[in-house]
């Protein structure tokens, strides 16, 4: 009888060496992130556009096009003034950052949100975070015409 406490014993302890097993294998996934991390390009964001430009002269069509979108989904949170609505305002965003970095942060929200040191200290700021609205590239750049427009671009 001894024998077979011994023996369940032997394979408890088998099972806890080789749980210890996969949990460092759970560690070196964590240094992999941790490198991601450090690897986030804090001015360009990141998603689908890290390589992105603009013709420098207004596109009104488009802007106009941003102002509808902008009316009906953004308007609710963010100024186009320097005002907190529930977000920031828009006054100088094309200047504060990136286009590509804007672009980003419409199109991959949650992804920034989780990635931009930045972004994360805002939290506090905001209470709230910027809901995912699935914006679409077409509709993000019509958004970012209608930002460049307020900004003073013509
Ligand atoms: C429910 C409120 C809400 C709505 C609706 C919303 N946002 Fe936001 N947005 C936020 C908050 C809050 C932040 C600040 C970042 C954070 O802490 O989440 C933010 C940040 C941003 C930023 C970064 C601005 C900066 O100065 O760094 C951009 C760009 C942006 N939003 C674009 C949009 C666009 C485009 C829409 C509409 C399609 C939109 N947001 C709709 C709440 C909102």
């Amino acid at each position: 009888m001894k024998t077979k406490v011994f023996y369940v014993i032997a394979l408890m302890g088998f099972g806890v060496v080789s749980c210890s097993g996969s949990n460092n294998e759970g560690q070196a996934n964590g240094e992999a992130e941790q490198v991601e991390e450090v690897q986030y390009d804090s001015v360009l964001g990141v998603g689908d556009f890290m390589d992105f430009k603009v013709e420098e002269g207004l596109n009104s069509g488009l802007a106009l096009k941003g102002k509808g979108l902008y009316d009906s989904k953004c308007a609710s949170c963010h100024s186009l003034k320097n005002d907190v609505i529930v977000g920031p305002g828009w006054s100088g965003v094309t200047e504060r950052r990136q286009l590509g970095w804007l672009m980003n942060m419409m199109t991959n929200t949650t992804e920034m949100l989780e990635k931009d040191p930045e972004l994360k200290k805002q939290i506090e700021k905001y209470k709230v975070q910027m809901p995912e609205l699935s914006t679409s590239d077409e509709d993000a750049r019509a958004i970012l015409e209608y930002m460049r427009q307020n900004d003073g671009a013509k």
